[in-house]
Formats: structure tokens, sequence, C-alpha cells
């Protein structure tokens, strides 16, 4: 391991375990890294891996993320996000390891009118973020040396998202309809790991409850006009198609989303020093890496 730090690197095949393995290399942090084979909600299995290692930090990206699947298979669930969490607490209290954990704003219900902060009470609407919830609790009352970042409308290059969704659904057909009546920030997972990589290097021991997100609180319609803007710009579209504003009620899903669900991200700021950024620069942020991963062969 590189200076001085172990880190071990959970979910690493997930859209945000992608971005962090990067921004690892980048900074020239050697981590181990695993995803499916080692089960988190398998304590006896995180044992395994991890015996005869040095660990000082673990970065879990590892969840349970099929949100409407979850209201069908509430075990599931909880069994990956909930007990997972606080199997990989116990891990960590045993190695005396820094942790970084996951989270989301589906814990809220929607009915605020103003971002959520850190004091404000939960009250998921949905299994999946009932099940993120009792999971925060079960890591944060069995490791007091853990980060929990609740974050928001999470996209990235890697792995499915709404805004690789909508450069699919622009290039296939000629009207797109989305709900224009559920609020909230996107967050720009290079953004995030960026920032997680740094609190990592540099040991933070500020331990705690966090919100994360870009800056800015917008509906999926605005979302999705913006990214037609770029997609557009950047020929990555051939034509603008139409896009049809729409209530939720038009567009059912089995799992209840909150209708608005902006993260109050001024701690991460004060208290860590993160760098939060605009939606709309990292939007662009993203378009320029897109690109540029395009036009790496691989
Ligand atoms: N995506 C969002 O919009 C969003 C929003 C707010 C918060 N979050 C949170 O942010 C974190 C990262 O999300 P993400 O979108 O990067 O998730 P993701 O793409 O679904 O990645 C999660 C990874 O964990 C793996 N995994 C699932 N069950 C596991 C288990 N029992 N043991 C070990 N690995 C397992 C998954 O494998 P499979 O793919 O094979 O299942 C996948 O590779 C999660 O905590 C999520 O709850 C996400």
């Amino acid at each position: 391991m590189s200076k001085g730090k172990s880190i071990w690197l959970l979910g690493e095949r997930g859209m945000l375990g992608r971005q962090i393995a990067v921004e690892l290399q980048r900074r020239g942090l050697a981590f181990l890294a695993s995803d499916r084979e080692v089960d988190i909600a398998d304590f006896e299995a995180l044992k395994f891996f991890s015996r005869g290692k040095t660990i000082s930090w673990i970065i879990n990206c590892a969840a349970y993320t099929a949100v409407d699947h979850a209201e069908t298979d509430r075990e599931g669930a909880f069994r990956v996000n909930a007990r997972g969490a606080e199997n990989l607490a116990r891990l960590a209290a045993g190695l005396g390891a820094r942790l970084v954990h996951f989270s989301t704003d589906y814990v809220f219900d929607g009915a605020a009118r103003r971002p959520y902060g850190e004091r404000d009470e939960p009250r998921p609407l949905s299994q999946y973020g009932a099940s993120k919830w009792q999971g925060e609790k079960l890591l944060a009352a069995n490791w007091p040396a853990a980060f929990i970042f609740r974050v928001s409308w999470l996209y990235g290059v890697f792995g499915g998202n709404f805004v690789n969704t909508m450069l699919r659904l622009f290039a296939e057909k000629d009207a797109v309809r989305v709900v224009n009546d559920q609020f909230g920030s996107p967050t720009y997972a290079r953004g995030l790991a960026r920032n997680i990589v740094r609190l990592v290097g540099s040991d933070s021991a500020r331990f705690g409850l966090y919100h994360y997100c870009d800056s800015g609180v917008i509906s999926w319609h605005d979302f999705a006009a913006a990214i037609m803007e770029r997609a557009l710009e950047h020929n990555l579209l051939a034509k603008k198609i139409s896009l049809i504003a729409i209530p939720t009620a038009d567009f059912p899903t089995v799992a209840v989303r909150p209708a608005y669900a902006a993260l109050d991200n001024r701690k991460v700021v004060s208290e860590l020093g993160f760098e939060v950024r605009d939606w709309r620069a990292n939007l662009n942020d993203f378009f320029a890496e897109k690109i540029q991963r395009a036009s790496v062969p691989s």
C-alpha cells in the first residue's frame, strides 16, 4: 500500500465504486477492491476477506439499489442495506478502520419545501429508503469512526442512471415524457469521488452524518432539458426531440419517490472543506468526461 494507507473499496463495479476506483488510482493510492464476490450481508465472508490484511479505511459503495424491486423484495433490500451496513461497522470496529458509507435522499418523505438538513427527521416512503435508513442507524450504533454521506440523484459516466438513460432515449425516440413535479439536486459521481478520495487521503477524523449533492434545485424535466441542450451542443444527438413535461401521476412507479428531495450541502463544505459546485458546471464536466473517455481507445 502506498502512502501508509490501506484502503478497501467495496462495490467497486457499481456506478460510484468505479468512479472512486478511478480517483484512487489517479491519486496513486493503492487499494483492495471487491464487489458481489464478497457479500456484505455475510459477516464471515467479510472477515475472511480481511484476514491477515491491514486495513485502515473502508469505503462502502456496495448496496441494493433496485428501488422498485425492493417493494416486493423487502428482505433482500434490508439484508444488504441494513445488515450489510451493520456488518461493515462491526468489521471496521474490529479492525480499527475508518469507514465511509453512502445513503440516500429517499430516507425523506419529500414534504419539505427547503433542502433537507442532517437534523431533519427521515420518513422514508419506500422499502429502499427504509432499508438505507436502517443501515445508517445500525452503522452509527456499531462504530463511531464512520462517515455517512446521503446523496441524491447520482449520475456519472459509468452504469445506469438518469443522464445515460436520457441520452439513450433521445437517440431512440421522437418524444420523451419526463416528470416536472419532482424536485431535487443532481450529484455528479466524479465530483463526489474526488471529494471522498481527498477525505480519505487526508485521514480525516471528522466523522458523522453529511448531506452531499451539487448545488441548485431542479425538476427531472429541467434536468432532461439541460442534458438535451448539451448533447446537441456536443453533437452527441443529431436532432432536437420533443420533451413533454408530465405530472408524477402520469408516470406511476412501484416505489413512491419523494416529491422534493433536495439536500442542504452546507455541512460538507464547512466541516469537511468539500468542493461543491453548481449542477450545471458539473453537467458540463460530465459531458467533457464522457467525450474524453469515448476518444480513448480501450
Ligand atoms: N444511484 C443513485 O441515484 C443513488 C442516489 C442516492 C444514493 N445512492 C447510494 O450511493 C451508493 C452507490 O450507489 P450506486 O448507484 O453506485 O450503486 P450501484 O451502481 O447499484 O452499485 C452497487 C454495487 O454493489 C454491488 N452489490 C450489491 N449487493 C451486494 C452485496 N450483498 N455485497 C457486495 N456487493 C453488492 C452491486 O452488484 P450488482 O450490480 O450485481 O447488484 C453493485 O456492483 C449506494 O449506497 C446507494 O444507495 C445512490
